[in-house]
């Protein structure tokens, strides 16, 4: 697909998601001669800013992010692309003056209309820029992305669905999930599809259970008043944790082209078993971080976090485990877990293979005798390895765990923003790596019954000190043998 000239018209242009990912991720498509001629960005927001302080502003934004790697040259040339539109959303004549300015021939007449917005607004702005005729498709495509939250739970969710199909068809809506286009994301279905060794050991009979984690060590920045709202199992684990969990245990699809994918992933999210409201406590946990000390340095615990309320029992860790209740998975626990001010930033996939059926190692010096593992990391480091037993070399019988690893990047190759390739996607009009609803709602429905249970159970909530490795949640795990796997290097047990 051939990406075209359009005009992306940004709401929320000045708040944290542009400045430190649209923006610069933009101004490095353009450096990497990926955005089309005729490509303009059109910023939206309330402060009374003109072009030239606009376009110092993102010159701000790209050069905090870019570095060294920042162009004069090449920000001059994507400076001529930034425009600004002074305004209040909430306001009708915001909307009109949008749609006078870009009606001029400056404008290419394709418009991506980016919603990094509250989702209360999703509606709202909408609505108004219907009734400006700027859904219009006479003169040239117009596409919507809509950033995460979709909704807060199953019903506003499907309440925001019905309110925009009213505007827009499916194929004009991009929902992101910024998972999607990280390159390790991706290469997850490259790594399972493109090589036949694994995939047929890809299933119940070989595989013992599988883990996602993000860790995050950072805390809530200045996000409180969202995060209060939200919490860890809305904000990571509805969105992007289940979609890596889609990737890891589709059917390959037949083709890369979107529906196909997209039918894949909604077949696992349908198969995944209900949990009862009677099972919450067994599948599911939360915790809330307190003081501690995170890479050397004291940090505050999540209650005197700025704008959180002392009563709040908002989660910032979540775990659960799942079933997917299909042929390839039939009884295989997953575990998946996230969490703020956590030892360590990471994510990744492990994938635990059952032992071997004989033990006859066992009387000799064997030392470490692991299952194998598959680690895929998928930031900050970005790896494939497996895990097998060799024997250590020297006179005696004894074990030690190797690691095969097929990672990917060569050191001149340059890691690419999910962003750049999610914002390119949209130019070319390939929604493969944004959510369909049905993906979204079945999500909801998964995680509904958990959020249902923790909102009348509001009167406690499990501690973990910042820096450690989050709450006691060995509950959740089926066996003795299973625990969280932390590091992606052999662990010998
Ligand atoms: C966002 C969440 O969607 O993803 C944040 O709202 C989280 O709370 C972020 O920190 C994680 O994204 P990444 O790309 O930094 O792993």
């Amino acid at each position: 697909m051939k990406a075209e000239p359009c005009t992306y018209v940004i709401f929320g242009a000045t708040g944290n998601l542009s400045r430190i990912k649209l923006m610069p991720a933009l101004y490095r498509l353009d450096a990497a001669g990926r955005l089309p001629e005729g490509t303009r960005i059109m910023a939206m927001g309330r402060r009374p800013w003109d072009q030239q302080k606009w376009r110092q502003e993102v010159q701000d934004m790209v050069q905090a992010k870019a570095k060294d790697d920042f162009d004069e040259a090449v920000f001059q040339r994507f400076s001529d692309r930034l425009y600004y539109h002074q305004g209040d959303i909430s306001q009708a004549d915001c909307y009109s003056g949008l749609a006078q300015t870009l009606a001029d021939k400056a404008f290419s007449q394709n418009i991506a209309f980016y919603l990094s917005i509250s989702p209360a607004d999703f509606g709202p702005v909408m609505s108004m820029l219907s009734t400006n005729d700027l859904f219009n498709e006479e003169s040239g495509w117009r596409r919507v992305i809509i950033e995460k939250p979709f909704g807060y739970d199953l019903e506003s969710a499907q309440a925001l669905q019905k309110r925009i199909s009213h505007y827009l068809s499916e194929e004009q809506i991009y929902r992101i999930d910024h998972y999607l286009g990280k390159g390790m994301v991706q290469n997850v279905l490259v790594f399972r599809f493109a090589n036949v060794m694994l995939e047929p050991l890809w299933n119940r009979n070989y595989i013992d259970h599988i883990q996602i984690t993000h860790s995050e060590s950072i805390g809530i920045d200045s996000r409180g008043d969202y995060y209060d709202g939200a919490g860890a199992l809305r904000d990571m684990l509805q969105s992007h944790l289940l979609q890596l969990l889609t990737l890891v245990t589709m059917e390959p699809p037949v083709s890369m082209e979107a529906e196909s994918l997209r039918d894949e992933k909604v077949k696992v999210l349908k198969s995944i078993r209900p949990i009862s409201k009677e099972a919450v406590h067994a599948q599911a946990f939360r915790g809330q971080y307190a003081k501690g000390m995170v890479n050397n340095e004291k940090v505050k615990g999540y209650l005197d976090e700025a704008n959180i309320p002392q009563s709040s029992t908002t989660e910032t860790y979540a775990s659960m485990k799942l079933y997917i209740d299909n042929w390839r998975w039939r009884g295989v626990p997953f575990y998946m877990r996230t969490g703020k001010r956590m030892a360590k930033a990471q994510s990744t996939i492990s994938i635990c293979f059952r032992h071997p059926p004989l033990q006859f190692f066992r009387d000799t010096n064997v030392q470490c005798m692991n299952p194998n593992w598959v680690l895929l990391g998928i930031q900050p480091e970005e790896c494939i390895r497996i895990e097998m037993t060799v024997k250590e070399p020297g006179l005696e019988m004894s074990t030690r765990t190797s690691s095969l690893d097929a990672s990917f990047r060569n050191q001149d190759e340059k890691a690419v923003d999910a962003y750049e390739d999610l914002l390119l996607d949209v130019l070319k009009g390939d929604r493969s790596l944004f959510l369909r609803f049905d993906e979204v709602e079945y999500a909801w429905r998964i995680v509904d019954p958990i959020l249902q249970s923790w909102a009348v159970e509001r009167d406690y909530i499990a501690t973990y000190p910042a820096g450690s490795w989050g709450p006691e949640d060995s509950r959740l795990f089926d066996k003795e043998s299973q625990s969280w796997r932390s590091s992606l290097t052999p662990e010998c047990k």
